[in-house]
């Protein structure tokens, strides 16, 4: 398969999630805890008329940390430039984004963790006390002078907060964590994101695609998408729980949201190692995925239904997990 329909990293052609991204806190369901303390530090900063606390973003893929960072920009009435941590070579690229930003604007920096040390360390004056140190000319002759930044707020966004060092994080104000979210959760953004798009679902038809999108809003709007061209061709365009439940079928989803390689991880584990426990190398090149990959795409969800346990050991497959491979899986209808 070279493309996961559920995997919660975005994939290029979404087009209309502009549509369906919410732009205020208000619109954003669930993480109720993220948003009031995000609620009450928008208004404390508008109050004071200050710039916000730099803030940390971290949880897996698709929870919502970009949408939250724009949201954060257009509730303060400022202006916000994003980019990724990987681009950032030298420290002449942050320093470029860094300058012209103007009070109270927002840096925002997707996969944060994954920024180099020299572009880190002209980070910390710059979120600490607002200056750059640039190096001007090269070799013995090099000198660096000191550039006035105005009072920014950085944004950063990690799938991986324990990648992060101490110093880094310990400059970030605020710290948010992201969870999956519930199935109540994900159908209030089924029936937002339905309701936005046009799209005709029944409560039961909601649940359903709900259910089956590994606590992800990413991955439960990709789904609505593809259930609704399933409801246009073999149905009457309407998206009930049984139209739902063969569409995800046909895209071998099952009824927890696995899907192949899920099943496959699982049953690695299972199999080839009795159960486990077993390192997540093992896992990953028995599976022909990388690490990364796994940790942070597919273990959270699998960790949150409880069908691998972490130990210092490594992997275990739980029981549930075993009864869950073994039950027949719902075949094309
Ligand atoms: N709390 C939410 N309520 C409604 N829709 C959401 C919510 N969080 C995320 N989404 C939807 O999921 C998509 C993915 O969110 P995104 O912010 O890109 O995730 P992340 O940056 O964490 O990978 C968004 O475009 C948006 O449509
Ligand atoms: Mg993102």
């Amino acid at each position: 398969m070279s493309e996961r329909i559920i995997s919660p990293v975005a994939i290029p052609d979404e087009s209309e999630d502009l549509t369906i991204r919410p732009t205020r806190l208000d619109e954003f369901i669930g993480q109720v805890q993220v948003k009031d303390s995000l609620k009450i530090a928008i208004e404390a900063a508008r109050k004071r008329k200050e710039p916000l606390d730099h803030i940390l973003f971290s949880g897996p893929p698709g929870l919502g940390k970009t949408t939250l960072a724009h949201i954060i920009a257009r509730e303060m009435g400022v202006d916000i430039r994003a980019t990724t941590g990987p681009v950032l070579e030298k420290p002449g690229d942050i320093a470029a984004l860094l300058t012209p930003l103007k009070e109270g604007d927002i840096l925002f920096i997707d996969e944060i963790h994954r920024i180099n040390a020299v572009v880190e360390e002209v980070l910390y004056p710059a979120m600490e006390d607002f200056f750059i140190d640039v190096m001007i000319g090269e070799g013995p002759s090099a000198r660096s002078i000191k550039l006035d930044l105005a009072h920014f707020t950085l944004i950063g966004a990690t799938t991986k907060q324990g990648l992060l060092g101490a110093p880094f994080r310990d400059r970030f104000g605020i710290i948010s964590r992201l969870d999956l979210y519930s199935p109540d959760e994900l159908v209030r953004i089924v029936t937002r994101s339905a309701s936005i798009l046009k799209i005709p679902v029944t409560l039961d038809g909601a649940e359903e695609i709900a259910r089956r999108s590994r606590g992800t809003p990413r991955i439960v709007n990709r789904l609505l998408r593809r259930v609704r061209d399933f409801a246009t061709v073999r149905g009457d365009g309407t998206i009930t729980r049984e139209i739902a439940g063969q569409a995800l079928a046909l895209m071998q989803i099952d009824e927890l949201g696995l899907d192949e390689l899920d099943r496959r991880i699982l049953a690695v584990i299972a199999t080839d190692f009795d159960g486990g426990p077993v390192g997540v190398k093992t896992i990953a090149i028995s599976v022909g995925e990388e690490v990364r990959t796994i940790e942070e795409v597919y273990e959270p969800y699998l960790i949150q239904i409880g069908f691998i346990k972490r130990t210092p050991q490594g992997r275990e497959v739980t029981p549930a997990a075993k009864r869950h491979l073994k039950s027949p899986q719902k075949t094309l209808v």
